[in-house]
């Protein structure tokens, strides 16, 4: 297992000022472009999700780097994957939320540049009751994945756990999702 994380560790690339000045982004491309590391990261979340839980109805991914993961993920566990994207990409009746976009995006740090995003699911994705995990690559300010849980909530689902793989800690992300439990693979300052 420690080797397993290793191998996942190793293939996280670093690139300082992206997007914008101030921010060193965390690149997953030489996980996903190298499969013996890919497959310890769905080993990982694998094992990490069996010993957590004794049921898991469903697996919700964000766009967009949360469905790079997800699937093969539900597929090991034997269960469906459902997409939780930007605004506008969905058909049929949906719910849909606003939340802040606070780092990382282009955004600066002055305050009054902050932008708006907007998450949909689709009303039929889950059913009340069904119990979700939620995947993504990673957690920075948590806003992303707040807003998601809100729309699970809104369609009565029982979140289990927001899982990723990297987590920035610095950022306090995990403190917003509040009571929701959450886990990462991976821990950066
Ligand atoms: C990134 C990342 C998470 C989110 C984390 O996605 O993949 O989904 O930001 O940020 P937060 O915790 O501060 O909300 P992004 O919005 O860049 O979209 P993308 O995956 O489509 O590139
Ligand atoms: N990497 C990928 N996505 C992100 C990051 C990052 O460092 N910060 C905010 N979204």
């Amino acid at each position: 297992s420690e080797e397993r994380l290793r191998a996942v560790r190793d293939r996280v690339r670093s690139f300082p000022d992206f997007p914008v000045p101030g921010v060193l982004f965390r690149d997953i491309s030489p996980l996903l472009k190298d499969p013996v590391a890919f497959k310890a990261l769905i080993d990982l979340l694998e094992d990490h999700l069996r010993a957590s839980f004794p049921r898991i109805d469903v697996i919700a991914g964000l766009d967009s780097r949360g469905f790079l993961i997800g699937p093969s993920l539900a597929q090991r566990l034997g269960v469906g994957f459902v997409l939780i994207r930007k605004k506008g990409k969905l058909p049929g009746p949906t719910e849909s939320i606003s939340y802040a976009l606070e780092y990382g995006k282009g955004c600066t740090e002055d305050a009054l540049s902050t932008l708006q995003a907007e998450l949909e699911i689709q009303s039929d994705a889950v059913e009340a009751g069904q119990k979700v995990v939620v995947v993504d690559d990673l957690l920075a300010t948590g806003g992303t994945m707040r807003a998601a849980c809100e729309l699970l909530v809104r369609l009565k689902a029982d979140i289990l756990e927001c899982l990723v793989v990297i987590e920035l800690k610095a950022l306090g992300g995990a403190a917003k999702l509040e009571a929701i439990p959450f886990h990462s693979l991976l821990q950066y300052d």
